[in-house]
């Protein structure tokens, strides 16, 4: 593994396939009385959100305790940055707490990679989230969930397997780096959305597209209902959100046409009624609330493996 994790593309097959089997070690742990280990004790892991969140911010947190770091939370509100302190300063702040990993979400795409290239911080930078760019952990917990979904003995086993992310790929980091890591673990990918939510450019990212969605359902083993990002829209993007639900929303009927064993994925947070209806959200066929339980066993192994686990982590 690189020391830092800013992209999907930043990891080789190899290492994917080595996250993915070492938080399918650390998994385990979550059904164990006592869920810490000591692979980290006496490492800083400092989670620095300039941006909200809920399932990433928290489950870095509870992934660091578990293998008994210590733990540092900075958000954005609340801190100095509203008095006008600048990344460099704030990065420079903990650099002298000697943090060994930090842990950036930032609404500007590059935020990570300038914190991890800039020579401000020594310790190792996870990407958690920049702009429309890239959410390269939640690639990996995706990951994660599809293989133990599609039953592989091994992370190899999920190539030539079909999933469709659906909706506003434009806006989402999640897309972008479920694209560049399904690809490199053999998945084929189909993008499916209106026009007008599909990047310039989408060509060159090596997966399908489609704008028909009652077309691709029926084909693919996943399907990845995406959240439609009004907050970071400016204009109109579809006529209204009943017609983008009618064309682009997963309800029972849709669901009915998918095959016995397919799955429903979303990264969260939901938008109930818009993308997804609730007895989707809620069916045998989601594994939404697994894809959380999930993130803490992937966070958990990608921060053993960034700082420096090399032996088994028990
Ligand atoms: N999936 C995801 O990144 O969720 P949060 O915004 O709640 O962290």
């Amino acid at each position: 593994m690189k020391r830092h994790l800013l992209s999907a593309a930043d990891l080789t097959r190899d290492d994917a396939e080595l996250v993915l089997t070492t938080a399918a070690e650390l998994r385990s742990l979550a059904d164990r009385p006592i869920k810490k280990l000591p692979a980290l004790r006496g490492r800083t892991v400092v989670n620095l959100f300039f941006e909200d969140s809920t399932r990433t911010r928290i489950s870095f947190e509870a992934a660091a305790k578990r293998l008994s770091a210590d733990v540092i939370n900075f958000a954005a509100k609340g801190s100095s940055l509203s008095k006008g302190e600048s990344l460099k300063d704030t990065a420079l702040t903990l650099e002298a707490m000697g943090a060994d990993a930090v842990v950036i979400r930032h609404s500007a795409s590059g935020a990570p990679h300038r914190l991890a290239h800039s020579g401000w911080v020594r310790s190792s930078v996870v990407n958690a989230g920049d702009g429309t760019h890239e959410h390269p952990t939640q690639a990996l917990l995706d990951a994660f969930t599809l293989w133990r979904h599609l039953g592989e003995s091994k992370p190899s086993g999920l190539e030539g397997r079909r999933v469709a992310i659906v909706g506003d790929v434009l806006h989402s980091r999640v897309a972008r780096s479920n694209a560049l890591l399904l690809q490199t673990l053999g998945v084929d990918v189909t993008l499916v959305g209106p026009p007008t939510l599909l990047p310039v450019g989408v060509e060159s990212w090596g997966v399908d597209t489609s704008y028909d969605l009652d077309a691709v359902l029926p084909k693919v083993d996943a399907v990845m209902m995406l959240r439609v990002q009004r907050e970071r829209m400016q204009g109109g993007f579809f006529p209204t959100p009943r017609e983008y639900s009618r064309r682009y929303g997963l309800d029972g009927r849709r669901m009915a046409t998918l095959q016995d064993h397919t799955i429903v994925m979303h990264p969260g947070p939901m938008v109930r009624g818009m993308e997804i209806t609730a007895d989707v959200a809620d069916s045998d066929r989601s594994v939404i609330v697994e894809q959380v339980t999930n993130g803490v066993a992937v966070r958990m192994a990608v921060l053993y493996l960034l700082l420096g686990g090399s032996e088994n982590p028990e």
